[in-house]
This record gives structure tokens, C-alpha cells and sequence, in this order.
């Protein structure tokens, strides 16, 4: 059974999850084996969890905790997680190591350089994941090409190639198209794709994607110190990120699960229409969405993960631009003494949407939230587009530009 709203902000379906058995590949002894590797890698630091009190306060809540992600290896999004470990997975396979046995530090060994510097991987990407695919080909010491779809801004294709060892390159297609793009030119060059959705044929690489986003995942449950989240509030651009993170937290927090909410950029709700549809497929949607949420352009389902995110999550919620919009002000301008948060259209999403939520009576109660309620956010990028996060937020030397919706 499912309900639907409808509102200003943002549409939202609601449905009673059922249990999915096949999720235990992402469970806390999986995130235990990525996290090791990632803590090998020579810039690693754990990311903050950040508690706004003074809002929690404020709305009647028991918690708000933000996952900030912004400052994740320097690449101001999580994406990297996924590439590097992806990355180590594939090369420790081509390489005949034992991922068990072997870390990030196996790879300054020469003879593994010398055969790493003649190996090429390919990727599309609307930002964040290229930036942490081309910096891990840098601390692999490998190549790396990466393709982003018609419309990127040209600070992001910069950042790409700023991060490590990538030519980066704008296509004339839309993300979909550009994915396929990448998977022609790699089979042709003999090059490898790493990209960060799966499809039929197309699987052991997205999963090594979603297992590297674990770590945040097994970082954010330590640091709540026992606490366990009622509500989780996840971005979607494919759902990986998301369906890993679900079943994370739905494998951890067994005896009581919290509630899932998948929140989409509006226009590239794939994973919102695919539910709405009725039929258990994924569809994808067509044509050049538009949105601000770069990072959640995304216009089909990654695979693997869909059942996850169709049979386990409660909310699933469409959102347009302004939500995001709203968001990246709280977090920039918060109450009282809570931090001061930069976050990115993608990353800022939820955070809109629950401020939304926490300001009205009926949506409070769509959600289920009362006096109880620890809510559990990931702020997934800073700003990555700055010029567009200033638009928004407004320069720190001019004031704000915007008053807060
Ligand atoms: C900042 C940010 N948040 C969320 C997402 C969504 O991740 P996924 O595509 O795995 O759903 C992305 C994807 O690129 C992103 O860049």
C-alpha cells in the first residue's frame, strides 16, 4: 500500500517497508575490511559528525546529526571512498594480491608501480565521483579519462583534473548517455571502467563502489555513540550511495531499524517514478533533466541496489530545487550555537527537506517524528560548484544574498 503527497516543495511516497534478505553483503563486517583499507591511505582522517543541538531543541526532536562529508580527502565530497576502494579491489584482482592481506601501503612496492602506470581507467561523471577516481589513479599511480555529461560547469571538469590524474572532457550528451559513452571508449582502448552504477552484465565494480561508501557508514554509527538513528535522510542521484548506506544501517541497527527516507532532485527522480510505477522495474527518465543537484542528475536506477531501496525505504522523496536551496542557507547560517556547515546542492537536499518536515504538523506526522526522533543526515558534498554555492549562499564579505525560505 502506498500513499502519495503531493506539495509545494517536494512529492513524497510513503509505503510500509518489507524485509529484503539479500543485503547482508553490506554489513558491519564488510565495513569493517573497507574501512581498514581506507584508513592505510595516507590522507585518510575521519570525517566529523556534527549534532545540531539548538535545532533539535528548537523543533522537539531528540537529535540532528550531519555526517559532514565535505571534508572527505580533501575532494569535498564522499564520492572518493567508492573509487579508491573500488580501485584497490580491481587492481589487487589484476595484480594477483589478496585484498585481505594487502593495503593501499603494498602499492608503493616498485614492481607494482611499474605495472600500475600502464594501467588506464575510464569513468562518466556529473563531478564528484571523477574527482575520486582521478585522484586514487593518482595515488595508484594508474591513468585515468573521464567523461561529463553536456551542461557541467567548467569549474567541476577542472576539479577533476585538479584532483589527481585525469583528462577530464565534456560530452554533448546527458548523464545516461555519457555512461554509455565511457563504456564504449574503454572496451575500445583495452581500458577499464569504473563506474558507480551497475547493470546487467555490468556488476562486480558497482559493488565495490557501494562497499567503499561503507566507510561513512561505520564511521557515523561509532560516533553516535550507541545511539541509534530513528530516521536516515539519504540522497539519491543513481541510489548507491543511498541502498548501500540503507542496508548498512538496516544490517547494524537490527533490532530496531530506522525509518529510510531516499530523497531525489525532482526532475531526475528515477528512483521515485520507478516506485510510483507500480510494477517492482526500475525505469529510467529521459531527456536532459535540469536541476541544481548536480550530483543526483541521475536518470536510472543502478540495478543491483534498486531492490534494496524499493522493498526497504519508508519515504521516498522528490525534491525541487528550493529545498536544496534552503538547506545549503541553514547549514550556512545555523541556530544559535550550532555549527556553521558549507554544503553543496546534493549534500544540502536533506537537510532542506527536514527542515521542511520539522515546520509543519501534518508532514511530521507523515514522517513519524516526535519528541524521540534522532535524525541522521549526510551532508555529501561542500561546495563544489563554489560560484553556484555563493549564488545561493551568498559571500561571506557581502552578506547573505538570500533571506532563508
Ligand atoms: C554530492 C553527492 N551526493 C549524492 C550523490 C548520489 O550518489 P548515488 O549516485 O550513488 O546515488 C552524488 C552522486 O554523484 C553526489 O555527488
Amino acid at each position: 500500500m502506498i500513499k502519495e503527497y503531493k506539495g509545494k516543495a517536494f512529492d513524497c511516497i510513503k509505503q510500509e517497508p518489507v524485509r529484503y534478505t539479500g543485503i547482508r553483503v553490506f554489513s558491519r563486517e564488510k565495513a569493517r575490511d573497507v574501512l581498514r583499507f581506507h584508513q592505510s591511505l595516507p590522507v585518510y582522517k575521519k570525517t566529523s559528525l556534527l549534532s545540531l543541538e539548538q535545532t533539535a531543541s528548537m523543533y522537539g526532536v531528540r537529535s540532528i546529526f550531519v555526517k559532514d562529508e565535505s571534508g572527505r580527502f580533501g575532494l569535498k565530497a564522499f564520492k572518493g571512498l567508492g573509487g579508491s576502494y573500488c580501485m584497490y579491489r580491481i587492481l589487487c584482482r589484476k595484480l594477483s594480491l589478496d585484498p585481505a592481506k594487502s593495503d593501499y601501503r603494498t602499492f608503493l612496492r616498485e614492481d607494482l608501480r611499474e605495472k600500475c602506470c600502464k594501467i588506464e581507467f575510464v569513468t562518466a561523471t556529473d563531478g564528484n565521483h571523477g574527482k575520486g577516481v582521478s585522484w586514487a589513479a593518482k595515488l595508484f599511480g594508474c591513468k585515468a579519462r573521464v567523461f561529463m555529461p553536456a551542461g557541467t560547469v567548467e569549474a567541476r571538469r577542472r576539479a577533476v583534473e585538479d584532483a589527481g590524474a585525469a583528462i577530464a572532457e565534456i560530452t554533448e550528451w546527458n548523464y545516461d548517455r555519457t555512461v554509455q559513452y565511457a563504456a564504449s571508449f574503454a572496451e575500445e582502448r583495452g581500458s577499464i571502467l569504473i563506474q558507480d552504477t551497475a547493470w546487467d552484465g555490468y556488476e562486480q565494480y558497482p559493488q565495490w563502489i557501494m562497499e567503499g561508501y561503507l566507510t561513512l557508514a561505520e564511521e557515523a554509527a561509532g560516533q553516535m555513540g550507541g545511539i541509534a538513528p530513528t530516521h536516515v535522510f539519504l540522497q539519491a542521484g543513481v541510489g548507491s550511495m543511498a541502498g548501500a548506506v540503507e542496508a548498512y544501517c538496516l544490517n547494524r541497527f537490527n533490532d530496531s531499524p530506522p525509518g529510510i527516507a531516499i530523497v531525489e532532485a525532482e526532475p531526475a527522480a528515477c528512483i521515485y517514478r520507478s516506485v510510483l510505477a507500480g510494477d517492482g522495474k526500475a525505469h529510467s527518465i529521459e531527456g536532459s533533466p535540469s536541476t541544481i543537484m548536480a550530483g543526483l542528475n541521475c536518470g536510472t536506477p543502478c540495478s543491483t541496489i534498486w531492490p534494496v531501496l524499493r522493498d526497504t525505504s519508508t519515504w521516498f522523496c522528490a525534491c525541487r530545487d528550493s529545498v536544496s536551496e534552503k538547506g545549503m542557507l541553514a547549514y550556512a547560517r545555523p541556530e544559535g550555537s550550532d555549527p556553521s556547515i558549507v554544503s553543496g546542492e546534493s549534500g544540502a537536499v536533506t537537510y532542506g527537506l527536514v527542515r521542511t518536515i520539522l515546520e509543519d504538523e501534518s508532514l511530521r506526522d507523515l514522517f513519524h517524528i516526535n519528541r524521540d526522533s534522532v535524525i541522521l543526515l549526510i551532508n555529501t558534498e561542500g561546495d563544489t560548484d563554489p560560484e553556484g554555492y555563493l549564488r545561493v549562499v551568498g559571500h561571506p564579505e557581502k552578506g547573505h544574498l538570500f533571506p532563508i525560505h
